[in-house]
């Protein structure tokens, strides 16, 4: 299955995705993830997004929509994949049903407050990409990641500032997606307020019922 995971900043899309991504074998491509390893590693696409990412702003369609298109022609994509932060514009949906349409789109949902506790205590690995949370889920030893043992980061797009820029551009520009994928019939809602192992639980039992369809 091609799986599109929708909804605000900070509602637990990417956590959820790792999880998924290794339950169903299928790989998980973050448009967020792939940004900020181009900024880390100082290439071309890196220099251009960097002060982007920071603001909270998008990036250009264009430059977005080949990045993805040329993630999913690889090989490990042929039997699905999971989709998280991308589309985001009705420009990027449109143009992934000409490449590689959604056949589920699971669209998160979580209270601006939720949102904003989880962004201000979120912790990341700059070498493996997981996520932690100060509060929710912390790392067995401060600061430093358990898989890889890395000193831990705070995104630069995790300031209040930024995260008030990134809920105005996710309601002006992403909340659209969501009446687009309504009207195709393959939207799914799921509540991301419970714990991370409730919200993969109603994940993997949504799919089930969708497997019976
Ligand atoms: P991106 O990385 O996609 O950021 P985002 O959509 O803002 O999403 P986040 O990564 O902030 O949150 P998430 O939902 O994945 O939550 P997480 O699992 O980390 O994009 C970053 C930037 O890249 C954009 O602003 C833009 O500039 C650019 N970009 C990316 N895609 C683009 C596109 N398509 N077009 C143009 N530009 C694009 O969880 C958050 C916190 O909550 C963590 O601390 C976690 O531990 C905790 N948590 C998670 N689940 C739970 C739970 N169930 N209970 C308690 N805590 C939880």
């Amino acid at each position: 299955m091609n799986f599109v995971f929708l909804g605000p900043p900070g509602a637990g899309k990417g956590t959820l995705a790792k999880q998924a991504s290794e339950k169903l074998k299928v790989p998980h491509i973050s448009t967020g993830d792939l940004f900020r390893e181009a900024i880390q590693k100082g290439t071309p696409l890196g220099k251009e997004v960097q002060s982007i990412l920071s603001r909270g702003d998008l990036v250009p369609d264009g430059l977005t929509i080949q990045l993805v298109r040329e993630r999913i022609d690889q090989e490990d994509c042929r039997n699905g994949f999971i989709l998280d932060g991308f589309p985001r514009t009705i420009p990027q949906a449109e143009a992934l049903q000409t490449f590689a349409p959604p056949t589920q789109v699971i669209n998160f949902l979580l209270s601006e407050e939720e949102i904003i506790k989880r962004l201000s205590g979120r912790r990341s690995c700059p070498q493996c990409g997981a996520i932690y949370h100060i509060a929710f889920n912390p790392p067995r030893i401060d600061e430093l990641c358990d898989s890889c043992s890395a000193r831990l980061i705070t995104r630069k797009d995790d300031t209040i500032e930024a995260i008030k820029n990134r809920l105005g551009v996710y309601n002006s520009q992403t909340v659209p997606l969501i009446a687009f994928y309504e009207k195709r019939g393959i939207l799914s809602n799921i509540d991301a307020s419970p714990s991370a192992v409730e919200v993969l639980e109603s994940f993997l039992s949504l799919i089930q019922k969708l497997k019976k369809r």
